[in-house]
């Protein structure tokens, strides 16, 4: 069994949770449940980051202490885990204590080591992005990029960590390591990046400017830098794991590559003498109805409320579907809707209400064994006659292990298509074979037809269903109830010598004869657009 370590970025805990938090943790989770039914041990992580300014300013805001407020606001990110039936093993909070002992140990070594020292520190410092600028940050004009928010000029003294000296090591290590970065043209942001000298990192905030923080254990007058805590806890899920480490994939937004996971973090722990992860992924963003997503304008999508109205299966459906991993992408309700009644409840929704229909109106309920396998309907003796059964049977082959390739590769939005293209051949097939004409006719030919033809059918859901598992579990999960079948835990011992799909649970077969269907199944309400 191979370990697999995985990771969405924590959220900040200043606000609610949003559409981009919900997307992160569904595109890990989609991950984590594909490697697991490819037969890994999958370790997934995520959590809340609730230490630095923002948060501070936040429960200030509130005013309530900081811990109460975080206390409060990750109970509700813990919560849309449940919601969006997410499959994290561990939900890592900073402010727990396994969590400072380990960013303090690790502070420690550095400064024993050399990594850190004390200088003067005199500049521009943004308190919105919790960061030291310079002057190549500002506009042409000298103004400062909106981003900043307000700037202030401060002298100070604080702890720096020596980036700079590992700058060549971060370069040699990007070149041999192409696919560092997923896609790869973030991993040349990196690499544009890199070709400007690094400064060293400041990670240290004095304590009369910001309290809310992990003190330094060399000097208690200071917290920790926000980022150099926020990262660390991906190493402190699994420091009683070891197995676990270095992890295999860290799933973030593309505004948190570079610098903090893509320079940073691989820099922190080669000077531990950790080894870093074996791969980052940052995904685009969300805009709504073509506009950046911000409360203050409405542009806000409640994942929870709207995971509620629809179904949390459609919501992880449509983000999936959507979204290209390397590119941003919009969220309206209107293409919602769209994808929901074409793809959800025409399609699929009703491929699986026919399938049950026909089964309980010309079979008693009972999935019927098909009349011949396979390899005979191939043979010269039945040439022509089963060419319907042959495409779809060939259909959902190909189908498979497209979806395998495609799932490895994060190519999700893709996999989506070809396999409701799939779904859509199946009801094809239904109306070509036109099971209700064969059912009305007795000779023992059209019988063993119909009967064949609802074997596929039901078959054709059986594969549908276990390759929709990573994207939308409890829809898959409602597919094998209503024809009363139990799949197996992992789809599969994985590849044999031959590096040919041999996955059992993917094989196409006769594993459903005889078992009752149910009478039906609504996967996918009709539903209309809210009146606003
Ligand atoms: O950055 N579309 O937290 P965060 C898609 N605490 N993804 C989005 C998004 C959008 N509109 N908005 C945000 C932080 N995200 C740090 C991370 S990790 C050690 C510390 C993504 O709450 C964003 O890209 O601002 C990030 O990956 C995640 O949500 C959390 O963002
Ligand atoms: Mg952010």
């Amino acid at each position: 069994m191979k370990n697999f370590y995985i990771t969405t970025a924590i959220d900040y805990v200043n606000g609610s949770p949003h559409l981009g938090h919900a997307y992160e943790k569904v595109l890990a989770d989609v991950i984590a449940r594909f490697r697991r039914l490819m037969g890994d041990k999958v370790f997934f992580l995520t959590g809340v980051d609730e230490h630095g300014q923002k948060v501070q300013q936040s429960a200030r805001a509130r005013g309530i202490p900081p811990q109460q407020f975080c206390d409060e606001v990750s109970a509700e990110f813990r919560a849309l885990c449940v919601k969006l039936d997410i499959s994290n093993d561990d939900f890592i909070r900073t402010t727990e204590p396994r969590h400072k002992t380990v960013v303090r140990a690790l502070l420690q070594k550095l400064f024993d080591q050399g990594e850190i020292y004390r200088a003067e520190y005199r500049g521009f410092y943004s308190t919105r992005q919790e960061q030291f600028l310079q002057d190549k940050d500002r506009h042409p004009d000298g103004s400062w990029p909106e981003i900043y928010g307000e700037v202030t000029e401060i002298t100070e003294s604080n702890y720096f960590f020596r980036l700079s000296k590992y700058q060549a090591w971060l370069v040699g290590f990007l070149k041999e390591n192409e696919h560092f970065v997923f896609p790869r043209h973030r991993q040349q942001q990196v690499i544009e990046f890199l070709a400007e000298p690094l400064n060293d990192l400041c990670i240290s905030r004095p304590k009369e400017r910001l309290e809310w923080g992990i003190p330094l254990p060399f000097d208690e007058g200071y917290v920790t830098y926000v980022w150099f805590d926020a990262l660390v806890n991906y190493y402190t899920a699994v420091v009683d794991k070891p197995e676990f480490w270095p992890a295999n994939l860290h799933v973030i937004g593309k505004d948190i590559l570079v610098p903090p996971h893509a320079v940073y973090w691989p820099i922190m722990l080669h000077a531990l003498g950790l080894p870093p992860p074996k791969q980052v992924l940052a995904h685009g963003w969300w805009s709504i109805n073509g506009k950046k997503m911000s409360k203050s304008t409405g542009n806000f999508v409640e994942p929870a409320a709207f995971a509620d109205n629809y179904g949390v299966d459609a919501l992880r459906y449509f983000m999936i579907r959507e979204m290209s991993i390397g590119q941003d992408s919009d969220f309206s309700e209107a293409q919602f809707h769209a994808r929901y009644n074409a793809e959800l409840a025409n399609n699929l929704g009703n491929l699986v209400n026919r399938v049950l229909n026909m089964t309980n109106r010309f079979a008693a309920g009972v999935i019927p064994a098909p009349e011949l396998t396979v390899d005979e309907m191939l043979s010269e003796e039945f040439k022509g006659k089963y060419e319907d059964e042959m495409v779809l049977r060939l259909s959902w082959g190909l189908v498979c292990t497209q979806l395998i390739g495609a799932y490895e590769k994060f190519e999700f939005h893709s996999a989506l298509a070809s396999l409701f293209g799939t779904f859509a051949v199946t009801n094809t097939y239904i109306e070509k074979r036109a099971p209700w004409k064969l059912g009305k006719s007795t000779t023992p030919a059209d019988q063993a037809l119909l009967r064949t033809s609802l074997a596929m059918m039901a078959e054709s859901l059986r594969i549908g269903a276990n390759l929709l598992r990573p994207i939308m579990p409890g829809t898959a999960d409602k597919i094998f109830a209503a024809l009363g079948y139990t799949p197996q835990v992992t789809w599969g011992p994985g590849l044999d010598e031959n590096q040919k799909m041999r996955m059992k649970e993917l094989e196409w077969g006769t594993r459903l004869t005889s078992n009752k269907v149910a009478e039906s199944a609504i996967l996918f309400p009709r539903t209309e657009p809210k009146a606003k």
